[in-house]
């Protein structure tokens, strides 16, 4: 044995054989994946971008990057209540998704914003370039592209996602002195919601509104006027009133979800806590913004169907999503709370959503490749040659193979499927990378990062 050998390898660390030693990289970094991701931002990225926008980085030379500055400190802030299990993992997960406004919402299916800020970067979009997320969900591209100054048009099917998607863009920019405000009248604000929107199920003990209720119809009929009007001709004011209005509204539906889910908490104090958490976040990233002197880019947040974009041929730089992994989550039935409210007919939503329609999984298994191929030709349409088109997918092999009655093993990915299909449509596949799912109650274990090129 060559002890002096052993002890000069192990007096190495990987890192300083993969980047220059003036790099540091991200705390809790630990899966291949992410130090994949870190490798190439050092070699697409400049130093000062580097600092700017990477994903991976804390320090390149003397300075801090903007996403260690944006995420360090206390990490999310979470009701007494919650677990220990939910408390570790968002401590864990400080600079992967516990930032920003994405902590907002907990929608299903929700991307890991730290990747994607990792991917815009790959992909080599910078400032000035325009991203398009075609299936937004809770709108976790959008939100990351406008802090790294790019501009981006996010799409989906559901009401309900353009409405979160829009909130969490706004709370970067909104003020919060009103959303303040309320929660000094927590009470009142948590009963006029009620009578508003509805009691989640099931009911237990609500405190009963007074006082402020009159302010609060005052801030609707405001907020819904505000709604009607061009957005360039509204003043600061009614901004302002209709920002509030929709950061309370969110924090109760998120809310109430939340407590028809867990029987055993009280609703009230379920809001209080969502309201508490929802004003630490904002104020967290708010004052990030201000101290690295960010101007947070322009978003354009549509409802629409990704099968058939409103957008121009070749306008895009980039295109990075995740479509629903088949049939594996109902998204309406996860948002029943919100839709019904919303006033939306989730019998002709179902229509447009890829993976629900169909009477049976095997039908709906078929209408969803269809859908797929459409939406792979709408981003063909749209990318400029040469850009990149980033998919994340996994399969939902357990489900899948019940329904065609093999093992699970035999499924063949959904991610080999869309490779095929991209490559009808001009896409070269450039890199596969994998990646473990971290969410706490996932039954899928690994899902796919396919990045395509469009050829010219
Ligand atoms: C996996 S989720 C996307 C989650 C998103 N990446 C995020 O970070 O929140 C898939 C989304 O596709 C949307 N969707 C389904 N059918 C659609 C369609 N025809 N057009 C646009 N969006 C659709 C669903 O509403 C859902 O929000």
């Amino acid at each position: 044995m060559n002890a002096e050998t052993v002890v000069r390898a192990l007096g190495r660390n990987l890192a300083e054989g993969l980047f220059p030693a003036d790099r540091q990289l991200i705390p809790n970094l630990n899966d291949i994946y992410e130090l994949e991701l870190a490798f190439y931002e050092n070699l697409v990225l400049s130093d000062v971008e580097l600092v700017r926008n990477a994903a991976y980085f804390a320090q390149v030379g003397n300075h801090y990057t903007h996403h260690f500055r944006m995420c360090a400190g206390e990490s999310l802030k979470l009701p007494d209540h919650s677990s220990s299990r939910l408390k570790s993992f968002f401590e864990k997960n400080i600079f992967r998704t516990g930032y920003a406004t994405h902590g907002l919402f907990p929608y299903r299916g929700k991307f890991h914003p730290q990747m994607i800020k990792g991917l815009m970067n790959v992909m080599g979009l910078k400032p000035g370039n325009k991203v398009l997320d075609p299936m937004m969900g809770s709108g976790t591209v959008l939100v990351e592209a406008s802090l790294m100054g790019i501009e981006s048009v996010g799409i989906d099917a559901s009401p309900f996602c353009r409405f979160m998607s829009q909130t969490k863009l706004d709370v970067l920019t909104m003020s919060l002195t009103r959303a303040k405000g309320a929660l000094t009248h927590v009470e009142d604000v948590f009963a006029y919601f009620q009578k508003k929107v509805g009691k989640p199920l099931p009911s237990s003990k609500h405190p009963r509104g007074h006082s402020s209720e009159n302010a609060m119809n005052v801030m609707e009929e405001t907020a819904e006027y505000c709604a009607k009007k061009d957005p360039r001709s509204l003043t600061d004011m009614d901004r302002d009133t209709l920002h509030t209005y929709h950061f309370l509204l969110l924090a109760y539906l998120d809310s109430a979800g939340y407590a028809e889910r867990s029987a055993r908490k009280n609703p009230f104090d379920l809001f209080r806590a969502i309201l508490e958490r929802y004003l630490f976040v904002a104020e967290k990233i708010q004052k990030a913004i201000t101290d690295l002197e960010m101007i947070p880019a322009p978003a354009a947040v549509r409802e629409g169907d990704a099968r058939a974009l409103s957008l121009e041929d070749n306008t895009i730089d980039g295109i990075l999503f995740s479509p629903p992994y088949s049939f594996a989550i109902d998204y309406l039935a996860n948002d029943s709370f919100h839709l019904n409210f919303m006033g939306i007919d989730s019998n002709a939503l179902r229509e447009r959503m890829i993976g629900l329609r169909g009477r049976n999984l095997s039908e709906k298994y078929r209408y969803y490749q269809e859908d797929m191929g459409r939406v792979l030709s709408e981003c063909s349409r749209v990318l400029r040659p040469g850009c990149f088109c980033t998919i994340i997918v996994g399969t939902n092999s357990n489900q899948l193979g019940k329904v065609f009655g093999v093992s699970p093993d035999q499924v063949q990915g959904l991610h080999e499927i869309l490779i095929d299909m991209g490559s009808g449509f001009g896409f070269k596949p450039v890199k596969t990378m994998n990646r473990p799912i971290i969410g706490i109650s996932n039954t899928m274990r690994r899902e796919y990062i396919l990045i395509l090129q469009k050829q010219s």
